[in-house]
């Protein structure tokens, strides 16, 4: 008998269930005379937030003092997957040093709109990024022997009524977009536990939501960890252990009702075994991982301000550089603008909330490699100030170039509310305008945690995002202002010219505890690129001091099957070492399937000395040219022409080849008598039927006095109607139910039309 089933055996079902909660806000149970330990939990995600334990104060901001890293949002733009397992790794470290065994974190939540209270915590609007970058900081996180919880499982994208709404998506949305990027950061991070978000998926709440949590993710996926709720997200404890949550976070004890419910129903012990093994298989491999360390003398291999600078360096966006005017020399006389620069914005508000050891402002950083002058420029507080801006105006004018620090205050975005719009406080943008209409040099260096409007952009010269940058995010701004670094971070996310573009704007939020995901799969740049809209910039933009040229793009098919090599040639054509985003992305084309026009499908971050060249490559499969099939319950590839995009970003493509390839057969799908002779010809049964009687219809059809010529469409083939499709006479036809060919042919009755049919079914679908 293994030792999981062996201490299962000794415990009462008292125990059990006490098992299956906290034994406090961060720890569960530990039973020492089983030798089961306690699990020590902590958030997460981009830094330690362990909580100093006092049972009577728990406060977000009583915790130790630790290291924040940039979060999700900026990290995200890096587009590197190895930089992201490098801050997991030393997420990891600093969680062996408080004596923290899992760490809450990653979230990789879907930001469905620009407004979300908590899109500074997850990583991007498309799901390949985040589940990738996902996977790479559960990597580098659980290297340590430290564990993760993968967060909040799912279709969790807005703070508005979080406990209580429904998140209303249609399967093939949940599917394509809400799901997968939890998908690839489970099959390739393998996290050792999941956390069940707030929000219920379509009426169930997701801790009590067997489907997803039983059937997709541990079935599916493969998933062999432990499932824990929220804080404060199990409604019901029976309903949650039967929807697969193993614990309930934090202490909740079993009401006595509970309890005799379990006693009396050798199903439901059934159940809680199944979650207590799970928990206990948990607590082992800390145990194990704990051993482990006591005997290999634990240091720690990173020094995490250094891991906390480079992530925020080799992120930070540099979204405009008219006339050069970054990178600043030093020789310039400068002048560093808005209370930011000082006192910088550097994480966001709530669960995630670090103790910074030491904040780096910028004007700090810049102290210690040139002079710079300093004026406030706005009130925090928010309130006007015309002498701040006046006095700002004045030293912009005196000085050859202007950085203005502006951005969200803290007040504007956290965890537990949604933004009402995307603009940046009116005393910021007075002030952008007043200094540049002082100088027309001026920079803006933006602290966010997600877009914001930028209705000044063109009257300035230099924009650099730099999202929220952690303890070292000061010290970042300014080697990239000064080209100690050189900008490589690529936007994780679109940023609209204004709230109204964007697809989720009629619905995000809902009407009271329903959020209906109307617009589906067209989420972010899936929409804007689709619908030709416009944005100020586009998913995966984003400049560098030195410029990139690509040639040589190769597709490689075996067959003309799903799947693909693709490789392409970057050269740095400048003079400086930079680093490129090389973005995939596939667009099929137009086919039965309302689909996005482009989707990224691969990425990768190269290093390039001035004039090298480097070669890189991506693996296509199935997966990357299918859309989920609803009829099917699986993924589906259509037969079609399909566009290999390397673009610069999700609007710019660089350099496209179209391959074409023979979709999948498929066995769900059945015609009946109300299928349209269009689905009929979809069926190579139903072509060869098509063409045994589609002569007998024509000439029934000019008999009836319907044409008054014979119309010789009896040759349409599978093959033919794609050419044919956008001619009238033939979207007629093809409309028709196939009801039509009985009525139009007399000696043809509908009795044997339906057996027709039957032998049409029998044969299995290639998807056109
Ligand atoms: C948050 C989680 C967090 C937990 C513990 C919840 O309110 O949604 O992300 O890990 O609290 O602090």
């Amino acid at each position: 008998m293994d030792k999981i089933q062996e201490i299962l055996q000794q415990l009462s079902l008292e125990e059990k269930i006490a098992l299956t909660t906290g034994a406090n806000n961060w720890q569960t149970v530990s039973f020492e005379k089983y030798g089961v330990p306690s699990v020590v939990m902590s958030d997460g995600p981009h830094g330690l937030r362990k909580e100093q334990v006092d049972e009577n104060n728990p406060n977000v901001f009583n915790s130790v003092k630790a290291t924040a890293f940039p979060t999700a949002s900026l990290a995200a733009c890096s587009f590197d997957r190895k930089l992201v397992g490098q801050m997991g790794k030393a997420l990891g470290e600093e969680c062996i040093t408080q004596g923290v065994d899992l760490l809450l974190g990653p979230g990789v939540n879907i930001k469905r709109s620009p407004i979300g209270g908590r899109n500074f915590e997850y990583f991007s609007e498309d799901p390949l990024i985040s589940g990738e970058l996902g996977a790479a900081y559960i990597n580098g996180v659980q290297s340590n022997g430290i564990g993760t919880s993968l967060k909040h499982f799912f279709a969790n994208s807005q703070e508005f009524r979080r406990v209580t709404g429904s998140s209303d998506v249609d399967e093939r949305t949940l599917r394509e977009i809400y799901l997968t990027n939890f998908e690839i950061a489970v099959k390739k991070g393998k996290p050792w536990t999941v956390m069940a978000a707030y929000n219920k998926i379509n009426g169930c709440f997701a801790t009590e939501n067997a489907k997803y949590n039983e059937n997709v993710l541990r079935d599916k996926w493969g998933f062999k960890g432990a499932i824990i709720s929220d804080w404060g997200a199990t409604h019901d404890r029976i309903k949650a252990l039967i929807g697969g949550t193993d614990l309930t976070m934090p202490k909740e004890q079993a009401t006595a009702e509970v309890v005799q419910k379990i006693k009396h129903s050798p199903e439901l012990q059934k159940v809680l075994d199944r979650n207590c093994e799970r928990l206990l298989a948990l607590a082992l491999k800390v145990k194990e991982q704990r051993d482990k360390r006591k005997k290999e003398s634990f240091k720690r291999s990173l020094k995490p301000l250094e891991v906390a600078q480079k992530v925020a360096e080799e992120s930070l966006v540099l979204l405009k550089n008219k006339d050069q005017i970054l990178p600043i020399s030093k020789k310039q006389k400068i002048t560093f603008i808005g209370d930011f620069a000082k006192n910088p914005r550097y994480q966001g508000f709530g669960s995630s909330h670090v103790n910074s050891i030491h904040v780096i402002s910028a004007l700090e950083a810049v102290s210690k490699i040139t002079e710079v002058s300093f004026s406030q420029g706005y009130r925090e507080d928010g309130q006007d100030a015309l002498q701040l801006r006046s006095k700002a105006a004045e030293k912009a004018k005196k000085s050859d170039l202007a950085v203005v620090f502006v951005g969200l205050p803290e007040t504007y975005e956290s965890e537990g509310y949604d933004r009402s719009h995307m603009k940046l406080p009116e005393n910021h943008v007075k002030l952008i305008d007043a200094v540049s209409k002082a100088n027309p040099n001026t920079i803006v260096v933006l602290q966010n945690g997600s877009p914001v409007e930028m209705p000044w952009a063109d009257k300035v010269k230099g924009i650099v995002e730099m999202y929220l940058g952690g303890d070292a995010g000061g010290q970042a701004i300014v080697n990239a202002l000064f080209g100690i670094v050189n900008p490589s971070g690529r936007l994780a996310e679109s940023f609209p010219y204004k709230l109204e573009d964007h697809s989720s704007y009629l619905f995000f939020g809902g009407e009271g505890d329903h959020v209906e995901y109307r617009e589906g799969v067209f989420v972010g740049y899936r929409y804007f690129e689709t619908k030709k809209m416009p944005v100020r910039y586009p998913f995966g933009y984003g400049l560098s001091y030195t410029t990139f040229d690509y040639t040589d793009l190769v597709v490689d098919q075996k067959d003309d099957k799903a799947s693909a090599k693709v490789t392409v040639t970057i050269t740095n054509s400048g003079d400086r070492t930079g680093k490129e985003v090389v973005q995939l992305y596939v667009s099929p084309h137009k086919g039965n399937i309302i689909r996005p026009v482009k989707e990224l499908k691969g990425f990768t971050k190269v290093t390039l000395q001035p004039k090298e060249s480097k070669q890189v490559s991506f693996e296509l499969d199935h997966r990357s040219f299918a859309y989920w099939n609803v009829e099917e319950k699986d993924w589906s590839v259509e037969t079609g022409d399909y566009d290999i995009i390397i673009g610069k970003n999700a609007h710019e493509n660089i350099l496209v080849q179209t391959i074409h390839i023979v979709g999948d057969t498929v066995k769900n799908q059945k015609l009946t008598e109300l299928s349209t002779i269009g689905d009929l010809l979809k069926n190579p049964n139903g072509v060869k039927y098509w063409e045994k009687i589609s002569d007998r219809f024509f000439e029934a059809v000019t008999e009836s006095g319907f044409a008054n010529q014979k119309t010789d469409t009896k040759q349409v083939t599978a093959d033919e109607l794609e050419e044919q499709k956008n001619n009238d006479m033939y979207k007629l036809l093809l409309s028709l139910p196939i009801t039509t060919l009985s009525q139009m042919i007399p000696e043809y009755s509908l009795e044997k039309l339906k057996q027709d049919i039957a032998e049409v079914n029998h044969g299995s679908w290639r998807l056109y």
